[in-house]
């Protein structure tokens, strides 16, 4: 995509973090937004930031692992701007390891990390395919790159967003389509991830113990990159039609090479 005045850009996850900084990008280059996110406080202080930035805003209260939700998302889209150039998958939340997590966690996170995804290409797909035009960005994570100890859920549904980005991207270039497809594999970026919990359905937090992988994924995100330089490499991405974003390049060549290495020495 080389024009951004005015199309419209629709960033699940909005609310927060990576998603809020997409959306700044977006609307710096004078797009319109669409906001959507499961936090609906949140999602009104960033709906107030545009608006009072002069950005034509709409916040749309939405699960993006239920698909009618994701259905609503795209109708009020419609309804207020007419179409869609930019879709954002990119809420997520991280879970436990795999020995450690009920059933309930996997269905969580596999929700809302890959059904997320799933959803959004399902319901936003056919009216991008048929406009010719625009550009989906899925978030996956350096750790869908390579499976770790601590995140096994979180990597399974990481690694199933790359697989997905990459099909389509095929998919979409074998068929001549003009829609580009990016995903970013960052590694670790300040932002409220450690604190995912806090949108954990109310009958899960009952059942978790009271600390999980969070303190140490807080120690790392503080380390981390500004989520306005992910957004920087996103929106570059956009304009170059490149398939991946890599905002970590040393670190994903260190875990590709990690995983090759393996696959070869261990593969028979
Ligand atoms: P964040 O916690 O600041 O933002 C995530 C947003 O997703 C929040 O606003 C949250 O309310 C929303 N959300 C959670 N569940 C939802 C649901 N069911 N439906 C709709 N919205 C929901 O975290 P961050 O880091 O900005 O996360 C964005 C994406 O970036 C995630 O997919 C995450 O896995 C990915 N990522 C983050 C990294 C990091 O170090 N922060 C590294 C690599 C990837």
């Amino acid at each position: 995509m080389k024009e951004f005045s005015g199309r419209v850009a629709v960033v699940t996850g909005g609310a927060s973090g990576i998603g809020l900084a997409m959306a700044r990008r977006f609307a710096a280059e004078g797009m319109r937004l669409v906001l959507a996110d499961i936090e609906g406080p949140a999602l009104e202080v960033a709906v107030a930031e545009f608006t009072a930035a002069g950005t034509e805003v709409l916040g749309v209260v939405t699960d993006v692992a239920d698909h009618e939700s994701v259905v609503n998302l795209r109708d009020k889209t419609l309804g207020a701007f007419g179409s869609v150039h930019i879709l954002c998958n990119n809420a997520g939340v991280v879970g436990r390891s795999i020995v450690d997590s009920s059933i309930d966690v996997w269905r969580w996170v596999v929700g809302v990390n890959l059904f997320g995804v799933i959803n959004g290409c399902n319901v936003f797909l056919p009216g991008l395919v048929e406009q010719d035009e625009g550009h989906v960005v899925n978030t996956a994570s350096l750790a869908g790159l390579r499976g770790n100890a601590v995140l096994g859920v979180y990597c399974t549904t990481k690694f199933a967003v790359v697989g997905l980005s990459e099909s389509l991207y095929e998919e979409l270039h074998a068929s001549g389509s003009k829609v580009g497809v990016s995903v970013m594999c960052p590694g670790f970026v300040r932002t409220r991830i450690g604190e995912s919990a806090r949108n954990m359905p109310a009958h899960l937090k009952a059942t978790q113990p009271e600390r999980g992988p969070e303190d140490a994924i807080n120690q790392a995100v503080v380390a981390g990159i500004e989520a306005s330089e992910v957004a920087d490499a996103v929106f570059d991405a956009v304009v170059a039609d490149r398939l991946y974003v890599l905002t970590h390049r040393d670190m994903a060549r260190g875990a590709l090479d990690q995983r090759l290495s393996l696959l070869f020495e261990q593969g028979a």
